[in-house]
């Protein structure tokens, strides 16, 4: 059943957890992304890339995965990941998104606030301040500059509306070339000063001790894409020779679908 961000949030906050968020590629990976969330009686949230929505067939994608969250027996709802373009984000939510990351990241303070502002007054929107870098290691992170700034972060959340504010502190996404090391106190005193709650990407190769420590902290979302996509690649790659024979594809889609709900599942039970 469709469930606005912030009641997934507030749910999470109420049981001291955080809302599970995993990108989903296509019809297979939210299957079983929301199975994963029904065993687990959690609520889950699906993410949509922004490069997926802007490929051929995105909008339709888009559409599938709305009403796939409406239908599934757990609360779940479509987030449009990283947008960094008013246009998109408009079409987003014309086309059924129950929120977007509206990012901003990458503009001076007032800049990325007005631009959150924008999207907020078209709908529920997660904001980024710092930046997350992709595929680097933390340290280029941290000397880009990119941690986000616990004396911007009240202003910050204050002026835009957000319902969720996603943090820099040492994590990147897709796989860490050298061993994460976030900076705690930084999390802390961000988690102290905002008034919303607080979303940590980069999930993949994290230590579990380290994800149960950031929602101890006041995490309350946590994104996970490069370990479910490299357990669906798992999948294809160890099925396809037998199921080429007979043209299985629903037998491919049923093992990629199952090995996305296992790993997904794996997650969930770490976030609480
Ligand atoms: P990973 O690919 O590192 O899990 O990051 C996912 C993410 O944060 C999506 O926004």
């Amino acid at each position: 059943m469709h469930a606005a961000l912030s009641d997934l949030l507030a749910e999470a906050d109420a049981r001291g957890g955080a809302v599970g968020a995993f990108t989903s590629y296509n019809f297979e990976t939210a299957v079983g992304i929301l199975r994963a969330a029904e065993r687990r009686g959690r609520g889950a949230i699906l993410l949509v890339s922004q490069q997926s929505l802007s490929a051929p067939g995105g909008d339709l994608l888009l559409r599938a995965l709305v009403a796939a969250a409406d239908a599934a027996p757990v609360a779940a709802c479509v987030e449009v990941d990283h947008v960094a373009d008013p246009v998109l984000i408009e079409r987003a939510f014309a086309l059924g998104a129950g929120a977007v990351l509206a990012d901003g990241s990458r503009l001076p303070l007032d800049e990325n606030i007005r631009f959150v502002q924008a999207a907020a007054a078209r709908g529920q929107v997660e904001a980024e301040l710092g930046g997350i870098e992709g595929d680097e290691d933390v340290a280029a992170a941290v000397a880009a500059g990119a941690l986000t700034e616990p004396a911007q972060a009240a202003r910050f959340v204050e002026e835009t509306g957000a319902a969720c504010l996603a943090v820099s502190i040492g994590n990147v996404h897709g796989r860490y070339r050298s061993p994460p090391s976030l900076d705690w106190p930084r999390l802390e005193a961000i988690a102290n000063i905002s008034a919303i709650p607080l979303s940590l990407h980069g999930a993949s190769g994290l230590p579990d001790a380290d994800i149960r420590r950031a929602i101890s902290l006041g995490v309350r979302k946590v994104n996970v894409n490069t370990e479910l996509r490299e357990e669906y690649l798992a999948a294809t790659e160890k099925r396809i020779g037998a199921l080429r024979a007979g043209a299985r594809v629903l037998e491919l889609n049923q093992a990629q679908s199952a090995a996305v709900a296992a790993a997904a599942e794996r997650k969930l039970d770490v976030f609480g």
